[in-house]
C-alpha cells in the first residue's frame, strides 16, 4: 500500500516525520512524501492510495499509527479521523487552482511527476516564441506583482528586454523569496512543495528578457525551502530544463542564496544589495531595478507567486488567465488563513472574493469559538479592518479604498481579545527593530510613536498627563502627525506604511486606547 505523508515545514512541525517513520514501520506499506494540499490545520494529513482514490486522514499522531492501521487505514476505512477522498473535498474543488493546480500531489523533486502534470508545457512554449511574445502573452494575463505592489508583470519584464535589447550586455532574474510577513506562508509551501513551478515560471522570464543567470533570495528560517530548490535544481539541470534550455542554446542558470533575517531584504532594492554581499539597506529608486539591477544590469525582480503563475499563462494562454479576477485584478491569489482562525491554510481563489467569504466560509470563523473582532489582511503593515467591513472584494483597488492593502495575500484573524493599542504599538516596534536606518522619519519616527502610543494609552482625557503637560487630544495630533510624516518622507514601504495598521487601529478602535497602562 503506498501512503503519502507531507514534508512540508508546517507538516513537519506537528509531526509528520514520526508518523512517516510509524508508518514506515509497517509491513507492506510504502510511505512517499509529498508537499502540503494547504489544509494546515488538517495536518499532518496522511493519505492511502486506494481504489478510489487518495483518501485522507487528518492530524495522524505517530503514537496512533497502530491503532488506526488496526482499524483499517491501510483499506480507507471510514474512520474518526477520516476525511473521504481528498480531491473530492469542499476544501479544495471548492478553489480555482491555478498556481497550485500540482500543489501536494507528488514527490516535490519527481521532475517526472510534473512533467506528467503538465508540467514544462509553459517553457516549451515560451522556447518557440520569440522574447517580445513571451513578454505579450504575460501583458495579456494581466498578471501583476503578487509580492504586494501589484505592479503589472509583463510591463516590468518588457522594461528589461528593452534595455538588454538596447545593449545592455547582461540581464538577471531574482526571486523573491524573503516573505517576511506575518500570516504569509504562500511562497513556502510552494518552494518546499512544487519547486519545478517557480523554476520553470523564472526559465520563462529569462528566455523573455535574455537572461542567463537567476538567483533565489531565500529566508534562512526556510532551510526545508533551501534544500528542496537545490535538489530541484540539481533535477532540473541533470533533465535539460535549466543550463541549456531545452536545448535550445540559451542558457540560465539559477543559485538560491540565503538571507540573514532582516525584514528589510524583501524590499526589492534591499535584497539586491543583499544578494551583491552587502548589507540590506534600502536603495533609492530611480533607477528601477528593471534599468540597473544586480550589479547594474537590467534585473527582473518578481516574487515567488508571481514567477509561479506563469507556466500556466505560457501552457493555457495569457486570456484564459485573464479571464479570471475582477477588475484590473485578473487571475487568481493565493489567500493565506492565519492567526487564531478554525481552519488556517492556503486558499486559491480568483480575485473578488470577499474578505469575510475568506474568513468565516473558508476559514470557519476563530479557532477559539469567539467572535471576530479583528482582521489584519497584507502582513504586519496591513490596516486592521473590524468585523463590520469584512464585505470588502479582495482585489487590489478596493481593498486599496476600504483602506485595507491586499500586501502578499495574508490574512490574520483575531478574536475579541483583540488589543487594538497593544498592536498599533506593535507597528511602530516592528518598524523600529527592522528599520535599515537610512531614513529619519522611519529610523526616528518609529521609535517616537511608540513612545507616543505609550504615553497615549496612560493619559487623561484632556489635559496634562502630569508629565510634561500633554493630554490626550494633544498626544493624538502628535501621533498623526508622525504618521503623515512617516507616510510621506519614508524612502520605502517599511516607514510609509507603518502607519496604516496604527491609523486603522485608532479609527476603527478608538476605545483601546482610552485605557490606561499604567
Ligand atoms: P513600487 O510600487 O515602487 O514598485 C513595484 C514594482 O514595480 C517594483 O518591482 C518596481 O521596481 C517596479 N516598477 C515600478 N515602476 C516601474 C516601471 N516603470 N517599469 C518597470 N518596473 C517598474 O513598490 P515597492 O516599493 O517595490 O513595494 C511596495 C509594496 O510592497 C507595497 O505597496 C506593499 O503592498 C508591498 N509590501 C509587501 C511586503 C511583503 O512582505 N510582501 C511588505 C511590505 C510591503
Ligand atoms: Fe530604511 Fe525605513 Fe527608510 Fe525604508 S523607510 S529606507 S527601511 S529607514
Amino acid at each position: 500500500t503506498t501512503v503519502w505523508v507531507p514534508r512540508d515545514s508546517s507538516a513537519r512541525a506537528v509531526g509528520a516525520d514520526e508518523v512517516a517513520s510509524a508508518l514506515a514501520a509497517v509491513e507492506g506499506v510504502t510511505v512517499r512524501r509529498n508537499g502540503t494540499r494547504g489544509m494546515l490545520w488538517r495536518e499532518p494529513l496522511v493519505e492511502v492510495e486506494t481504489d478510489r482514490g487518495r483518501v485522507g486522514y487528518a492530524g495522524v499522531e505517530a503514537p496512533a499509527v497502530p491503532e488506526l492501521v488496526a482499524q483499517g487505514l491501510l483499506e480507507g476505512a471510514d474512520l474518526a479521523c477520516g476525511i473521504g477522498v481528498v480531491d473530492d473535498d469542499p476544501w479544495l474543488t471548492g478553489q480555482e487552482r491555478v498556481t497550485c493546480s500540482r500543489l501536494g500531489l507528488a514527490e516535490p523533486t519527481d521532475i517526472e511527476a510534473y512533467a506528467a502534470r503538465g508540467g514544462w508545457e509553459g517553457l516549451r512554449r515560451a522556447a518557440v516564441l520569440e522574447p517580445a511574445q513571451v513578454v505579450e502573452e504575460v501583458i495579456t494575463s494581466g498578471l501583476r506583482g503578487r509580492g504586494g505592489a501589484g505592479f503589472p508583470t509583463g510591463i516590468k519584464w518588457r522594461t528589461v528586454l528593452e534595455a538588454r535589447q538596447g545593449g545592455a550586455p547582461q540581464a538577471f532574474v531574482a526571486c523573491n523569496l524573503d516573505e517576511g510577513d506575518s500570516g504569509t506562508f504562500a511562497d513556502r509551501i510552494l518552494a518546499e512543495g512544487d519547486p519545478f513551478t517557480l523554476l520553470e515560471g523564472m526559465t520563462v522570464a529569462a528566455l523573455a528578457v535574455g537572461a542567463t543567470e537567476g538567483y533565489i533570495y531565500c529566508r534562512s528560517e526556510y532551510p526545508d525551502a533551501i534544500a528542496t530548490l537545490r535538489e530541484a535544481i540539481a533535477v532540473a539541470q541533470e533533465f535539460g530544463y535549466l543550463g541549456d534550455v531545452l536545448g535550445t542554446g540559451r542558457h540560465f542558470d539559477v543559485v538560491v542564496r540565503e538571507g540573514a533575517g532582516a525584514y528589510i531584504c524583501g524590499e526589492e532594492t534591499s535584497m539586491l544589495e543583499s544578494l551583491e554581499g552587502r548589507r540590506g539597506e534600502v536603495r533609492a529608486k530611480p533607477p528601477i531595478p528593471a534599468l540597473s539591477g544586480l550589479w547594474g544590469a537590467p534585473t527582473v525582480v518578481n516574487n515567488v507567486l508571481t514567477f509561479a503563475a506563469v507556466p500556466m499563462i505560457l501552457a493555457g494562454g495569457g486570456q484564459a488567465y485573464a479571464n479570471l479576477g475582477t477588475g484590473r485584478s485578473r487571475g487568481t491569489q493565493l489567500f493565506q488563513l492565519a492567526g487564531n482562525v478554525a481552519r488556517g491554510g492556503l486558499v486559491e481563489l480568483p480575485f473578488g472574493v470577499t474578505l469575510r467569504e475568506l474568513v468565516e466560509d473558508w476559514g470557519g470563523g476563530t479557532l477559539s469559538g469567539r467572535p471576530v473582532r479583528a482582521v489584519q489582511c497584507g502582513g504586519p503593515l496591513g490596516a486592521y479592518l473590524p468585523a463590520d467591513r469584512l464585505d470588502v472584494p479582495m482585489d487590489y483597488e478596493t481593498l486599496a479604498e476600504a483602506g485595507g492593502m491586499l500586501g502578499h495575500g495574508g490574512i490574520v484573524v483575531f478574536d475579541d481579545a483583540f488589543d487594538a493599542a497593544r498592536m498599533a504599538r506593535f507597528a511602530m516596534e516592528f518598524c523600529a527593530a527592522e528599520s535599515c536606518g537610512k531614513c529619519t522619519p522611519c529610523r526616528v519616527g518609529s521609535t517616537r510613536g511608540v513612545e507616543t502610543i505609550d504615553r497615549l494609552c496612560g493619559a487623561p482625557p484632556e489635559g496634562p498627563d502630569g508629565a510634561d503637560g500633554t493630554g490626550r487630544t494633544q498626544l493624538l495630533v502628535l501621533l498623526e502627525d508622525l504618521c503623515e510624516t512617516m507616510t510621506k518622507g519614508s524612502l520605502c514601504a517599511l516607514g510609509g506604511l507603518t502607519p496604516l495598521p496604527v491609523r486603522s487601529a485608532l479609527e476603527h478602535f478608538p476605545e483601546d486606547f482610552e485605557r490606561s497602562r499604567s
